[in-house]
């Protein structure tokens, strides 16, 4: 039985003052949500005072990106030592890096080893954009990003990951995929890639989540596919009622369908 996972991705948002104020808000209410594990991952400015304020909860912590070394010379980069003192999980590879700051598959990799030799859990994050989506490229676009994020890996490693689909085009356009294509990318190719490198039962232990314009409305229809067990939210988890709504009824309904 997989337990859904339900994280908030904050990305380049909140001050330690405005982290500190939305975790108070929707602390006690998150908190109290059973059945769905629940990650925020602030900016790696905030954790530190968001790790202190969810202490006696059963609220997790995440970073949104991370260095594959442990220490040197790499002015500006965050290792998975200086991560494992506060958090548990941490997200790799999101498109945004992969944009923006010229992440790589190989990058991604490195990453997610180092997260797993340190004991932290990796958020993998893949999805094709808008053009390879129009021209047909997103199975062998996302199948090769999970080929090269898990290479290497040993099947133990690999067992109980979490995994992101988010399609870059329904990334904060308000342009969400459908339940129906969001679950048939993360059975058929993300499963289905895990399958062939490694085998059927260590692809059904894997969580994977959906992302991408999540919001308390569409969340459901999300969470009643047979292939999906949670969600990276970005927007929407910037408002403690929403992130609270999407958490609870990610809960409501994996209780039912699992
Ligand atoms: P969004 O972002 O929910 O704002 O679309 C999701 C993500 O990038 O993780």
């Amino acid at each position: 039985m997989r337990t859904p996972i339900i994280a908030g991705n904050w990305k380049l948002n909140k001050t330690i003052a405005e982290a500190t104020a939305l975790v108070r808000e929707m602390r006690r209410e998150l908190n109290e949500i059973e059945g769905v594990e629940k990650v925020l991952c602030p900016p790696f400015t905030a954790l530190s005072a968001v790790a202190e304020l969810i202490q006696a909860t059963k609220i997790k912590l995440g970073a949104q990106d991370m260095h594959w070394e442990e220490k040197g010379a790499y002015t500006g980069a965050i290792s998975p030592l200086m991560l494992k003192e506060l958090c548990q999980y941490v997200i790799i590879g999101h498109s945004e890096r992969r944009q923006y700051f010229g992440e790589t598959d190989e990058g991604v990799n490195r990453k997610v080893k180092a997260a797993l030799q340190h004991g932290l859990a990796p958020i993998i994050c893949v999805g094709e954009n808008l053009q390879q989506n129009e021209a047909g490229q997103t199975k062998a676009w996302v199948s090769g990003q999970v080929r090269a994020a898990l290479r290497d890996l040993t099947a133990e490693q690999v067992r109980g990951l979490v995994i992101a689909y988010e399609p870059i085009w329904a990334i904060g356009t308000g342009k969400p995929a459908t339940g129906a294509g969001a679950n048939a990318i993360i059975g058929l190719v993300i499963r289905g890639t895990v399958a062939s490198m490694f085998n059927e039962s260590i692809a059904q232990a894997l969580r994977i989540q959906y992302g991408g314009s999540v919001n308390p409305d569409n969340i459901a229809e999300f969470m009643t596919q047979p292939d999906i067990h949670g969600a990276l939210v970005g927007g929407a988890s910037l408002v403690a009622a929403k992130f609270v709504s999407i958490t609870r009824q990610a809960a409501e309904i994996k209780g039912t369908h699992r």
